[in-house]
């Protein structure tokens, strides 16, 4: 489930901690790197942060999705091929890491850290944060599997309980730069970002989150249905997850207030062959429009903005 059905937009609000983890608490935003590298293949807990409500839903929810996309999109994912998005158009392709051997990533709602399994086998240096328990076990098991090791942390991205500058990349294909509220995570990679490092992540386009679906096939139209000045919060029918999105302007301005220049924008658009366990757009469609965006930013080297929230 890269992206969801989107049924409203609306406000969220702030909810208690849940009770989680079954490994020691280290003090927040003072867990050294050092310590989790020690603790490399253990999935490191933080249940005594306090989650968004929103927050809350989605670890629900992929907490009880997991085991079902992990079976359907095994096919796609896991051979660790390093290709973005569901269309798996190459890394090598389109050069947004660039060279990552011997870099600090940390992968942004890692999933099952099919990714990162991908860029260790490249010498790369990754650790997965996930809000989803769940998933962090399809991660350490497919790891295992992989034979790499890296860490994994359970913990929601709008609070990463890491100190600043501990990373070259932090990157995500369809992780918590979707599920997570920008107004949280784009300060929150700035500050995990040492200078001159690259924040990059592929998600669901604005203009496919703006057309209608067909009730029937629940494939996108091709007829405006959303109103495009309010893009932000989107939640899925039923307990679904919560997604997020901003009009292009909106998230420039908030990148630039975090010390993010942008690079590039690359609109996904598939080969004539491609294929995918997901059922985002038909090829047809998005062959013609950008189903999926990938934006590539840059911290400067000035250090990071004082603002988080353009307005
Ligand atoms: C579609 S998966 C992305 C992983 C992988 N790239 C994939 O395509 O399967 C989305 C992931 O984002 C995670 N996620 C959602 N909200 C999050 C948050 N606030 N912090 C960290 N991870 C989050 C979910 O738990 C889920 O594992």
């Amino acid at each position: 489930m890269r992206p969801c059905s989107l049924t409203e937009v609306g406000e969220h609000a702030s909810a208690p901690a849940p009770a989680l983890g079954t490994t020691p608490l280290l003090p927040l935003h003072q867990t050294p790197l050092a310590l989790m590298s020690r603790r490399a293949s253990g999935i490191l807990s933080f249940s005594g942060m306090s989650l968004s409500h929103d927050a809350q839903r989605n670890r629900n929810a992929w907490d009880r999705f997991s085991d079902e996309y992990q079976a359907e999109h095994a096919s796609q994912l896991n051979d660790y091929a390093c290709v973005w998005g569901i269309w798996n158009v190459p890394e090598d392709e389109l050069n947004v890491l660039g060279e990552v051997a011997g870099k600090d990533i940390l992968e942004f709602g890692c999933g099952a850290a099919q990714w990162s399994i991908g860029l260790a086998r490249r010498g790369a240096h990754p650790v997965g944060v996930d809000n989803s328990a769940r998933q962090l076990e399809h991660a350490r098991h497919l790891m295992k599997g992989a034979n790499v090791d890296f860490p994994l942390l359970h913990a929601n991205a709008e609070s990463v309980p890491l100190p600043d500058a501990s990373f070259d990349i932090v990157f995500c294909d369809h992780g918590a730069m979707s599920f997570a509220d920008p107004y949280k995570t784009v300060p929150e990679a700035a500050r995990l970002l040492r200078g001159g490092g690259l924040l990059a992540f592929n998600m669901t386009s604005p203009l496919r989150m703006l057309v209608a679906e067909n009730p029937r096939t629940e494939q996108p139209t091709t007829e405006l249905e959303r109103t495009y000045f309010n893009l932000h919060r989107f939640v899925a029918e039923d307990e679904g997850a919560v997604t997020f999105q901003l009009p292009y302007g909106e998230w420039i301005r908030l990148f630039r207030l975090n010390g993010l220049v942008v690079e590039d924008l690359i609109e996904v658009q598939p080969s004539e062959a491609a294929t995918s366990t997901y059922d985002v757009a038909p090829l047809e469609w998005a062959r013609r429009w950008p189903a999926e965006i990938l934006w590539k930013v840059r911290r400067s080297e000035r250090g990071v903005g004082a603002g988080a929230h353009p307005k």
